[in-house]
């Protein structure tokens, strides 16, 4: 197909912002399960550029918690994490000054007794460097542990210190099912009010994300065919190369409903139907996307279909099924893939059908959006085009491509240039987020964290919403557990996932955009 780059010019790029001028007051940073990978990998290379963005402040320091026993091979540790992950340069500047704040507390989750020594070793820490009482406790920890360490915290009275804020971050997932987030919901806010409570989604924190908003309400002419009388329908998957990478124990708990759709999908579909907020103010914006989960009529279980991998190849490599892979069982039913149908029952996407797919050793590593519109009402032209490149005349898609190769395209119709026939044929404007801004190594974390020190939770989840997505799937999650999928296995690893899910999307008349990526 014919690409038409759209170009954005050197005077475009210099109104670019080129950072903020918000610094978070002085504070410390707990991470409670900090010898896990989201902290090596995720929390301490976004913090670095932070610290390289001069957006943390001057007095600063990160104390890290775990069961083991690190002392400080703990700050050595992240050093190797910023440098494998942030892509940064052992000799960078700031770094070795950076390292030298962060330190290590071994802590028993569960041992009251340890919560007095945490008090102790934060007062030391403030008092030594003229920290005040700001405190951010982020839960990084297995699920099982939020509601322990957030009981011990409030128990030393370290939720509401006198003289300074203090919020908590907690990881998701947040709860297994509707109960179990209303009873995480019960324990955190016995200790936390509600403004001070973080519940991350990581998928928030991406640019591509969060440019959902500003493509809609930041530009006059996509907002006026956002609707039922333009849009045909919407497909959005979350598509992974990786496995379980080690982390079967979690994952046959979760599987891709709990890991992935409750909230990362969800997430995405809110963004794409909400109603224009007021302002861009946490409570605004959380308002919106809770009007949409709270359109979706319940969801017939038809509606969902589940999947596992066997093995298969990915990128040319074989690789293990599922129930082949380390510490899973051998004959479990976790689905490594799940789709969806679902409605928007309100006035701007009625009969507007919502497909959704997460699944894990799919063909592609891919996020991304599909908006596909309507076919104008009458074809004045043929159909089928006699040219040698195009077969026949596509509907207007546009693509929110997520992540890799941030962008976003247009498909339209274009005259192949013949004296002959007028022959249409489909060819794309594509913007590319790198081309146009440059590569980041940012992952994401940045913003969350930077938001959470701020006390901004525009972009993190409200007790409410999490409720609200857990309501629409935990029916599905309750018919599932009380029945075993019959033919697990039944997609192979490097393919694009199991023939259910193709015949969900046919029930409506359409088809999976396998095709996905760079191309339209
Ligand atoms: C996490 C899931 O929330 O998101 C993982 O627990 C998944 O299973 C990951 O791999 C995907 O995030 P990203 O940012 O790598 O697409």
């Amino acid at each position: 197909m014919a690409t038409a780059q759209m170009s954005i010019s050197p005077e475009d790029l210099s109104q670019v912002p080129q950072g903020s001028e918000k610094i978070p007051e002085p504070g410390i940073l707990v991470i409670f399960g900090a010898s896990g990978d989201l902290t090596r990998r995720k929390l301490l290379p976004a913090l670095f550029h932070l610290e390289q963005a001069g957006l943390l402040p001057e007095k600063f320091a990160i104390v890290g918690t775990a069961r083991r026993p690190l002392g400080n091979q703990f700050a050595e540790d992240m050093r190797g994490g910023i440098i494998e992950f942030g892509g940064i340069e052992a000799s960078a500047p700031k770094l070795d000054d950076f390292i030298s704040r962060i330190s290590y507390l071994p802590l028993r989750f569960d041992h009251p007794g340890d919560y007095i020594e945490l008090k102790a070793e934060l007062e030391r820490i403030a008092q030594e460097k003229g920290i005040g009482g700001r405190r951010l406790f982020y839960l990084a920890t297995a699920p099982e542990s939020f509601a322990g360490i957030i009981e011990n915290l409030g128990a030393q009275g370290m939720a509401q210190p006198e003289q300074g804020k203090v919020s908590v971050v907690i990881e998701k997932p947040f709860g297994h099912d509707l109960e179990s987030a209303r009873e995480l919901n019960r324990q955190v806010n016995a200790v936390f009010h509600e403004d001070q409570v973080f519940r991350i989604d990581h998928y928030l924190g991406k640019e591509t994300v969060q440019n959902i908003l500003v493509f809609r309400f930041a530009n006059g002419i996509f907002e006026p065919i956002w609707n039922r009388n333009y849009v045909d329908h919407v497909q959005i998957t979350v598509a992974e190369t990786l496995g379980v990478e080690g982390r079967g124990p979690f994952y046959e708990k979760a599987g891709a409903l709990r890991d992935v759709v409750q909230n990362h999908v969800m997430e995405l579909l809110s963004l794409v139907a909400l109603e224009p907020p007021s302002s861009f103010e946490a409570e605004s914006v959380r308002r919106e996307k809770r009007k949409v989960w709270r359109a979706i009529p319940s969801i017939p279980i038809l509606n969902v279909v589940r999947g596992q991998y066997g093995a298969g190849q990915i990128n040319g490599q074989p690789v293990v099924s599922y129930r082949d892979e380390e510490r899973v069982s051998p004959n479990s039913g976790t689905e490594t893939y799940a789709a969806v149908k679902l409605e928007v029952e309100n006035w701007r996407w009625a009969g507007v059908p919502f497909y959704l797919r997460a699944g894990k050793r799919m063909q592609k590593r891919v996020t991304e959006i599909d908006i596909q519109f309507k076919q104008p009402p009458l074809l004045i032209f043929d159909r089928l085009a006699k040219s040698q490149n195009c077969q026949t005349i596509k509907p207007n898609l546009l693509t929110l491509r997520i992540q890799p190769d941030e962008g976003i395209a247009l498909r339209f119709g274009a005259k192949v240039p013949t004296t002959l026939e007028m022959d249409v044929c489909p060819v794309k404007m594509d913007f590319d987020y790198a081309a146009a801004f440059g590569k980041s190594s940012a992952n994401g974390y940045e913003r969350l964290l930077l938001d959470a020190m701020l006390g901004d939770q525009t972009l993190f989840s409200h007790r409410d919403g999490v409720e609200t997505t857990w309501a629409l799937y935990t029916p599905i999650l309750e018919a599932w557990a009380n029945k075993k999928p019959e033919k697990f296995p039944n997609y192979a690893a490097g393919s694009w996932g199991p023939e259910c899910g193709d015949h969900l999307i046919a029930s409506g008349g359409h088809a999976w955009r396998n095709n996905l990526g760079k191309k339209v």
